[in-house]
């Protein structure tokens, strides 16, 4: 494996973008592949199976194209399929699951709410986690429902979200949570909209930033970290209509190249 080879990146969609522009941010002369499975999204609604197989498909698209690290930019497939291809493929693999520890190490009142898939919360990593972190502590676990669909058509900020927003978070704040974990990486999308019902008192914690910095100690442990000194270069692809992709990357200001493909 060449530290000029790229970092891969897939996601059920267009969230996990929300994760590259952490990456680019902190890895600038990396070459990236993002893969958007928009095609086979909402992950969240389907079995444990279904989402590994998913992933190896996912995996091996972006295997082909050489990438020396994976980055598994879905909560939804980490939590489902993570050990499965860190079992399988000899590769670095990381992942991204609801920042639950932060959120219990910070709260002060006791009480976090954590949105997320169906899938991540019904997942037995989730479950670990939850179990260890969050003992004597109120946890509201929230399913998002609806919302990823309504992302990946670019309606972010729609009547619709909007309101299924405040069905899942007004009742969080009857218990008094102090932290919002965002447990999808489609979710960061929305955090003008959250902000508005949750208010000021409510820290939001997504970790986007947290996998940049874990791909880079990754990364030189395995001496695979670029010094390139030449323009990066970043590729997306998906399997869907490149428009809402495009318009998500809007506020990126490096070049990149977006390709719609059957896959
Ligand atoms: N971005 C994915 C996640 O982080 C969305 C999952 C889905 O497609 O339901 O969980």
């Amino acid at each position: 494996m060449k530290a000029q080879q790229p970092i891969g990146l897939f996601d059920s969609g267009i969230g996990g973008t929300s994760i590259w522009k952490e990456v680019v941010k902190l890895l600038p002369n990396e070459n990236t592949i993002y893969l958007a499975d928009s095609k086979n999204a909402p992950y969240g609604e389907k079995s444990s199976e279904e989402i590994i197989a998913l992933s190896v498909k996912n995996t091996e698209f972006l295997l082909s194209k050489g990438c020396k690290l994976i980055i598994v930019a879905c909560n939804t497939a980490t939590t489902n399929a993570i050990d499965y291809l860190r079992k399988n493929y000899p590769i670095p693999f990381i992942g991204i699951e609801p920042a639950i520890k932060p959120a219990a190490l910070l709260s002060k009142t006791g009480a976090i709410g954590i949105l997320a898939t169906k899938g991540t919360l019904s997942s037995k990593l989730f479950e670990k986690t939850t179990k260890e972190y969050t003992k004597n502590m109120t946890t509201i676990e929230q399913d998002g429902e609806g919302l990823v669909p309504l992302i990946e058509e670019g309606k972010l900020n729609s009547p619709e979200i909007n309101s299924l927003l405040s069905i899942y978070l007004k009742p969080m704040l009857k218990f008094n949570i102090d932290h919002l974990v965002l447990g999808c990486t489609h979710y960061p999308y929305l955090i003008p909209q959250i902000k508005k019902i949750i208010g000021e008192n409510v820290t939001i914690i997504d970790s986007g930033e947290a996998v940049a910095r874990q791909t880079k100690a990754v990364l030189e442990k395995h001496n695979l970290l670029s010094n390139s000194t030449t323009k990066s270069h970043h590729q997306f692809y998906t399997n869907a209509e490149t428009k809402v992709l495009k318009e998500i990357l809007s506020d990126v200001s490096i070049e990149f190249k977006v390709e719609k493909l059957d896959f």
